[in-house]
């Protein structure tokens, strides 16, 4: 049998966040080797709650270690997008982990020494702010070089923002984190809002799914619709854009995504605040990869077909 990827999800969960954890938990290429939290979707105390629930409920079997609770500039963050994904984070169901209990080190340390163990080998799914990121790249210059990649959801390249006109959240809210990942050497693939907003799972889609995969079916009938009424709000439009778990069938499978190679780097003043920029490198030589175009009704198919998989 083929060796497995060793995989980091680093997440501030976060209704999609959990859905993309159930999702890389079904993946057969991938193998959780550990889960980091960091603010954003909530607070890092509400997070960090929410993945060893999720964690502790799904039975995956990788400790969850707690990261930053304020960006790397050290501003603190009190308000949270509970419009979107509650005032938990997750739809407001209050989940309680009963005997899960974080890692004591905290989540930069645990990324360092992992890079160090799976040299070479260990992939980042990094789907929240990049802070816990750039706390590894500052205190460990091995932390770059042992590290093979960090797969991202955010950004918005050629599409709007989601928080303002030219930035998406994960990177709005930490621009100097992007800065200092992008600026890294490790090598990156941004899987924003180009691809992410191409996707769309629909009520009829995770109503059908829900029906299909047994407690994780529950856990989206739980979840989903509070996430389906913002979109609903929000856009006219009954269905949510498939962001994190985007991420994660990156991972499991580059190929579902069109990419072209080149160089990212983030705006960090002014009106653009947050914007991501790619120039591409005609030479295909660049660090960095950006997904452009995405088989979206093969990654509805895969999402589906490996959660039926695993739970139903
Ligand atoms: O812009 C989408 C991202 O913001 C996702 O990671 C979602 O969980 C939110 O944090
Ligand atoms: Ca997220």
């Amino acid at each position: 049998m083929t060796k497995k990827i060793p995989v980091i999800f680093d997440t501030d969960p976060g209704i999609d966040d959990a859905m993309a954890l159930i999702f890389l938990n079904a993946c057969q290429r991938l193998e959780i080797k550990g889960v980091t939290t960091v603010f954003g979707n909530a607070s890092l105390a509400q997070c960090t709650n929410n993945a060893l629930y999720l964690c502790e409920r799904f039975s995956i079997d990788a400790p969850v270690h707690a990261g930053a609770d304020k960006t790397i500039m050290g501003v603190p963050k009190d308000d949270f997008p509970t419009l979107v994904h509650g005032a938990d984070g997750l739809a407001n169901i209050n989940a309680a982990p009963e005997s899960r209990q974080q890692g004591i080190e905290p989540a930069s340390a645990f990324l360092i020494e992992s890079a160090e163990e799976y040299a070479n080998e260990l992939v980042i799914i990094a789907v929240g702010r990049m802070t816990n990121l750039a706390v590894a790249i500052r205190e460990s210059s091995e932390f770059v070089s042992n590290a093979k990649e960090v797969i991202l959801m955010g950004g918005a390249v050629s599409v709007p923002g989601n928080v303002t006109q030219w930035a998406e959240a994960n990177v709005f809210g930490d621009p100097e984190a992007a800065d200092i990942l992008f600026a890294s050497g490790i090598p990156l693939t941004l899987v924003g809002l180009d691809v992410t907003m191409k996707t769309i799972m629909k009520e009829q889609y995770i109503q059908d799914l829900a029906s299909r995969c047994g407690d994780a079916g529950h856990l989206l009938s739980q979840i989903t619709p509070y996430y389906l009424n913002s979109y609903l709000g929000r856009t006219g439009v009954n269905g949510f854009a498939c962001h994190d778990s985007s991420a994660v069938a990156h991972a499991e499978n580059p190929e579902i995504q069109e990419m072209e190679t080149g160089t990212l780097s983030v705006v960090l003043k002014g009106e653009q605040r947050g914007r991501t920029v790619f120039m591409k490198d005609e030479n295909g030589e660049g660090l960095h990869s950006l997904c452009t175009g995405v088989d979206a009704p093969k990654l509805l198919k895969t999402y589906h077909e490996y959660l039926v998989r695993t739970y139903g």
